[in-house]
């Protein structure tokens, strides 16, 4: 069977071999760190074996309540915000058909998604939309106090009950939350919701194989047996017994810390598949949020190509050569389109007859990482076989397994994110939240 690959050989032109390979001692102990939890944030290291730790039972749980939402709602709105709601985003926008929510006869409930940002017009216009449909809702939240889902929370539940009757609500509401604290969770035994509970060691960015990203994904109709099988290869690839060599998030760290001391400080994730948009946005929180802090880390950044290559390619080309690439690239695609002859051939495209779209992207492909290489551009590239959701789950585990090794090379917790409350005390205090007073006349002072 085939695996995802790391190939890193066209970073060499800027740095050696020899330094990649110079990690190897210190990568080690970084796993070593990881699975010993004696590292910084060792109270957030639940995702490490969780793949391994998913049973049957629990599978079949998600399973079942994903049937009841999906034989019952014609939309379904996943709340979060952050690591509550990137992955399951990111794995089913990469899995499902481009155009989904055209599609009219559906398998599946449309999966829309709230409480990620605070516009009103976003709330305004899905308000709208769930008006007369048959909806359910998944909201997800560890702390259960985070503003922006609690606040479309309360929207929607209460348009739900309206629509639906108090009783019939509830039965479409699943909460997944912390086990005992926050807001969520008292109003979730209150309401008598079903719920999913998000383990105090496992932190939002690194939850998708949780309940968190697991139940949304299976009520999108995909295979999450499959995608924990993925994950469940990675952990045993990635772990501390595998040689440096062989251990794809061992080198991928040893590599990007490489570039890093050698003066890149962004790294740019690459796709070549609009679907893979949000598996960007996943992996810049993932790497983001775990690395950039104490005045360190990569910049993770990223392009969706060819798209890009009209906008931001020319600054990759020609910019302050600051920066490297990791490529998301898929070997084969789900679909096959042959691009036809025309006897007239006004277009000139008839040198493309008879090759398939994919072999004109790959091309595509191809031809950047050499000209991004020639421009003084280090490129590293993550192949998948296929995009299906065991490779997709094999990718997670990867990346993670390589933030966690990477961030402790780093010399960072990878685990906490403490510059995320500093936003939020001035939002609170210049919303005159109770218990900010003193903030409050502070910030005013200041505007
Ligand atoms: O990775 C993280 O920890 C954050 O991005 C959180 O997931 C995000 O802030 C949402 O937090 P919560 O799930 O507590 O609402």
């Amino acid at each position: 069977m085939q695996h995802i690959k790391l190939t890193i050989d066209k970073a060499f032109g800027f740095i050696s071999e020899q330094a990649v390979a110079g990690y190897k001692a210190q990568v080690a102990e970084a796993n070593a760190t990881l699975h010993n939890g004696t590292g910084k944030g060792n109270d957030f290291l639940g995702w490490l074996n969780l793949p391994t730790s998913i049973d049957d039972a629990h599978l079949t749980d998600i399973e079942n309540t994903a049937k009841i939402l999906r034989e019952n709602c014609e939309v379904v709105v996943v709340i979060g915000i952050g690591g509550s709601y990137l992955g399951a985003k990111a794995v089913i926008d990469a899995l499902s058909n481009s155009f989904d929510w055209l599609q009219t006869e559906r398998k599946s409930p449309v999966v829309v998604y709230a409480g990620q940002n605070i516009g009103e017009d976003y709330l305004y216009e899905l308000q709208q939309l769930l008006k007369n449909k048959k909806f359910g809702i998944i909201s997800i939240s560890k702390s259960g106090t985070t503003t922006e889902p609690a606040l479309a929370f309360r929207l929607l539940k209460t348009q739900l009950e309206e629509q639906q009757g108090k009783e019939a609500a509830q039965k479409l509401i699943v909460a997944v939350t912390d086990k005992s604290r926050g807001a969520l969770r008292t109003l979730a035994t209150q309401e008598g919701y079903k719920t999913y509970v998000i383990e105090d060691n496992i932190g939002g960015r690194y939850s998708v194989l949780s309940p968190v990203g697991l139940l949304p994904i299976a009520v999108a109709g995909f295979d999450v047996r499959q995608l924990v099988a993925g994950a469940v290869y990675m952990e045993g690839l990635c772990g501390t017994t595998t040689a440096f060599e062989e251990n794809p998030a061992a080198i991928y760290a040893a590599t990007r810390n490489e570039l890093y001391k050698s003066g890149k400080k962004i790294e740019i994730l690459v796709n070549f598949h609009p679907k893979l948009h949000y598996v960007s946005e996943w992996w810049k929180q993932l790497y983001g949020e775990s690395e950039g802090k104490d005045n360190l880390g990569i910049y993770p950044s990223s392009v969706d190509f060819t798209t890009d290559l009209h906008s931001m390619g020319q600054w990759i080309q020609q910019g302050e050569r600051t920066i490297f690439e990791t490529v998301i690239s898929i070997q084969e695609t789900n679909h096959t389109t042959v691009f036809p002859h025309d006897a007239a051939n006004m277009d000139g495209l008839n040198f493309l007859a008879g090759k398939r779209v994919d072999e004109v992207n790959k091309m595509a492909e191809l031809g950047t990482m050499l000209a991004h290489v020639d421009g003084g551009v280090p490129n590293l590239k993550v192949e998948l076989p296929k995009l299906n959701e065991y490779y997709l789950g094999e990718l997670i585990y990867f990346f993670e397994k390589a933030c966690g090794i990477s961030g402790y090379v780093l010399g960072v917790n990878p685990f906490d994110q403490p510059g995320v409350e500093a936003y939020k005390k001035n939002m609170f205090a210049l919303l005159d939240k109770p218990g900010y007073e003193a903030e409050s006349k502070a910030i005013k002072a200041r505007i």
